[in-house]
């Protein structure tokens, strides 16, 4: 141990701290711009600078290590002006254009400014595009992440949560020296051409407003305030534990009846729960296991969960050769907005889920950056409106002026869509989709009685891979965080020693999510944590299969988990990035939405679709577009709206389909590299359906 004395008080640390732990340790505040408690500082904005006795300079507090006898000072007026005078260059180079900002209110460089009421008194440096007009200043094209590099702070903490510190990833890395430093993607891209997978580690590093989740807030607010559709909204487990960090509560305060009454003020006719949704993928997952364990060849094993999607995306960017192991269950989130807007067991609900000409509008609030990311994929889109994160929740009801705090704690979900058991709960947790799965896939297997309901050995927010073996089912693998995962399949005997991996891009899961509130607390994921398995263990009802509502649809509905009706609601396939085989999904995917726009832009100006019906060859985008907007029958809703669906989940030749008709039918596509948007993109220049089949309507 090692003592010191802070601004006149004494304090002991361990060996290694720095001056900031002690700081902290002695109640005294310094202020911190680049620094995260859980990533590696690089000491460039120095707003921590504190003076040591005997040292002519100041020293930045968060990276200088405190040694025995130090006596430091953290409040003299010389170091006030230095400070200044570093917010004096920040503040120069940033736009100031705080109100429009989507961290207006929550970010670190305007609580500074305005705890040391620091004035923008210096001339505008313009951001380094002068002599590198190719660096990308703005980019909105990843469906969850949103860049403004102009109001970059140069701290690195994205490049290290993206990179060596975090996710292992490295789409983001410094580019230029000095006044033209600018964290830029990979060749310059666009962030959705680049290998980015969603998990917006990178936005809860950024202490401004430079890396933020791309916003559906405004757009949620504008609808509920029209009042014009009927409204639902599903909350995910990670949400309500914290949610209330985002007004001053501890970390792992349970916030759940608070937060159904802001959603009821915010004017949601209906709340449920994910966790309804968690049930249901469990009731899937636990019984496609099953089923691929009894098949004759192991080449779907070990089963891969798939409810999160930045690890589906990073399957389906790096290895799309795992495809196969994925599980084609769909997330809770879009098994349940699949449910709310078109199962005919949503539709007793009342007026407007049984109208069947007008859909409910469908939001979830989520974690995660990647949900959004999800909720536009081919053959999911339109299962829900809009997905938020947990911050995004907030900054609506810090919007609407409801005092969250004031809320009655005894909000209730609507049933039967809120129902859930404390397997669901836990999926919040890494760890918790596998243990909610051998809770259920032991009772289907005829071996529950002989097991503990709880798996230690499977929880926990540390970093790494953690295994249990299952007795009468086999061993299984949790993979917290996404670098964990590509470590655990470079070994290769992954495939032989496990039944089932878990992977969570996340360290800790979503309650280490990219749409969390942002914590400078070291101890937040073990505070979070805690508070999942505590409302497990208080659940009235802890395994999947034991929901009664979940019971209900299938009696009412799905007949079992895996028939065919739950695969047309509950399942969904997979492909390559920029393959054909996804290009044809998601035009597809844009033709059963009768988005001809969209479709059009998946389109090569010169292009042919053969569409072998009584609609003979369209040529050129435009035709398509208004072939497709024209030309089809309407669009139908509830469970009348139908899908094409891939006739194999994953195999990237296959371009078999089922068409909403029913019928296979077998396509060939041809591509070409040309300008989307400005952007490059691979595009269809010639659709073949092959003759002999049905017509495509
Ligand atoms: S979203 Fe994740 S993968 Fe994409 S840039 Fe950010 S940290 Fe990297
Ligand atoms: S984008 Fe944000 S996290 Fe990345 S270097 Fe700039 S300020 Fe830091
Ligand atoms: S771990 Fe959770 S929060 Fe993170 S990307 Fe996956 S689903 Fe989203
Ligand atoms: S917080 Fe220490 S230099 Fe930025």
């Amino acid at each position: 141990m090692i003592r010191l004395t802070i601004n006149g008080r004494t304090v002991e640390v361990s060996d290694g701290a720095t001056f900031l732990d002690a700081a902290r340790e002695a109640g005294v505040y310094i202020p911190t711009l680049c620094f995260h408690p859980r990533l590696p500082s690089h000491a460039v904005c120095r707003m921590c600078l504190v003076q040591v006795a005997g040292q002519a300079h100041p020293q930045p507090a968060c990276i200088t290590k405190a040694s025995e006898g130090d006596v430091v000072t953290t409040d003299a007026e010389e170091l006030r002006q230095f400070r200044a005078m570093d917010a004096q260059w920040l503040l120069a180079r940033h736009p100031n254009d705080c109100m429009h900002c989507e961290v207006n209110g929550a970010c670190r460089l305007q609580n500074l400014v305005s705890e040391n009421q620091w004035e923008d008194r210096w001339e505008k440096l313009a951001r380094g595009t002068e002599r590198h007009p190719e660096h990308r200043l703005t980019d909105h094209t990843s469906p969850s992440i949103w860049r403004d590099l102009s109001k970059c702070v140069e701290c690195g903490l994205c490049v290290e949560a993206c990179g060596a510190s975090g996710q292992g990833q490295y789409v983001i890395g410094f580019a230029e020296r000095g006044t033209g430093r600018l964290p830029v993607t990979v060749f310059d891209q666009p962030l959705a051409n680049t290998q980015c997978i969603s998990c917006g580690q990178c936005t809860s590093a950024c202490p401004v407003g430079a890396l933020v989740e791309t916003p559906h807030w405004h757009d949620v607010l504008h609808t509920l305030d029209g009042r014009r559709r009927v409204t639902a909204v599903q909350v995910a487990p990670a949400t309500r534990i914290a949610i209330g960090e985002e007004f001053g509560m501890a970390p792992g305060t349970v916030s759940t009846g608070k937060m159904i009454h802001a959603l009821r003020r915010l004017g949601f006719d209906y709340i449920f729960d994910s966790n309804f949704g968690a049930d249901l993928t469990i009731m899937e997952e636990a019984t496609e296991l099953l089923g691929r364990l009894a098949a004759p060849s192991r080449h779907r094993l070990p089963l891969f969960t798939s409810c999160c999607p930045g690890w589906v995306n990073w399957v389906e960017i790096n290895r799309p050769d795992l495809l196969p192991h994925l599980s084609t269950a769909k997330s809770p989130q879009q098994m349940h907005g699949a449910l709310t807007k078109r199962s005919a067991f949503a539709r007793t609900l009342g007026p407007g889920f049984s109208s069947g000409c007008e859909e409910p509008y469908v939001v979830s609030v989520m974690p995660c950056t990647a949900k959004k990311d999800e909720a536009v994929r081919p053959g999911m889109a339109g299962d829900l409106d809009h997905a938020v994160t947990t911050r995004e929740l907030a900054r609506m009801i810090k919007a609407r002026g409801i005092a969250f705090h004031a809320l009655p704690d005894d909000g209730a979900f609507d049933q039967p869509l809120g129902a859930s058991t404390g397997a669901a709960q836990i999926f919040a947790a890494s760890g918790g989709v596998m243990e909610a799965m051998v809770r259920t896939a032991a009772h289907f297997a005829g071996v529950e009685e002989s097991l503990p309901l709880e798996w230690q050995p499977l929880r926990g927010v540390t970093q790494g891979v953690k295994t249990a073996q299952i007795p009468g089912l086999g061993k299984v693998a949790i993979c917290n965080g996404i670098a964990t995962a590509q470590r655990l399949l470079e070994t290769e005997t992954w495939r032989d020693e496990f039944i089932a991996i878990e992977v969570m891009a996340c360290v800790g899961g979503c309650l280490g999510g990219g749409g969390e509130p942002k914590s400078m607390d070291p101890q937040v994921l073990e505070k979070r944590m805690q508070a999942v398995y505590s409302i497990d263990k208080q659940a009235p009802r802890r395994r999947s299969y034991e929901n009664p509502d979940v019971q209900a649809l299938y009696a009412e509905e799905l007949e079992a988990p895996n028939s065919v009706q739950a695969h047309a609601l509950l399942h969904t396939s997979y492909a390559a990035r920029n393959s054909s085989r996804l290009l044809l999904m998601r035009f597809l995917d844009c033709v059963d939405r009768r988005d001809g726009s969209s479709a059009a832009r998946l389109c090569h100006p010169d292009v042919v679709w053969q569409t072998a019906s009584r609609h003979g060859d369209l040529h050129g985008a435009l035709q398509i577009q208004a072939f497709i907007d024209t030309q089809l029958p309407p669009r139908r809703y509830g469970p009348a709206f139908l899908r094409h669906t891939m006739a194999s989940a994953a195999d990237p030749e296959d371009l078999t389909v089922i068409t909403p008709a029913g019928e296979r039918c077998a396509f060939h596509v041809e591509a070409e590299l040309a300008p989307a948007d400005g952007i490059p993109a691979m595009l269809i220049k010639r659709l073949v359906r092959i003759p002999g089949h049905t017509s495509i309507a």
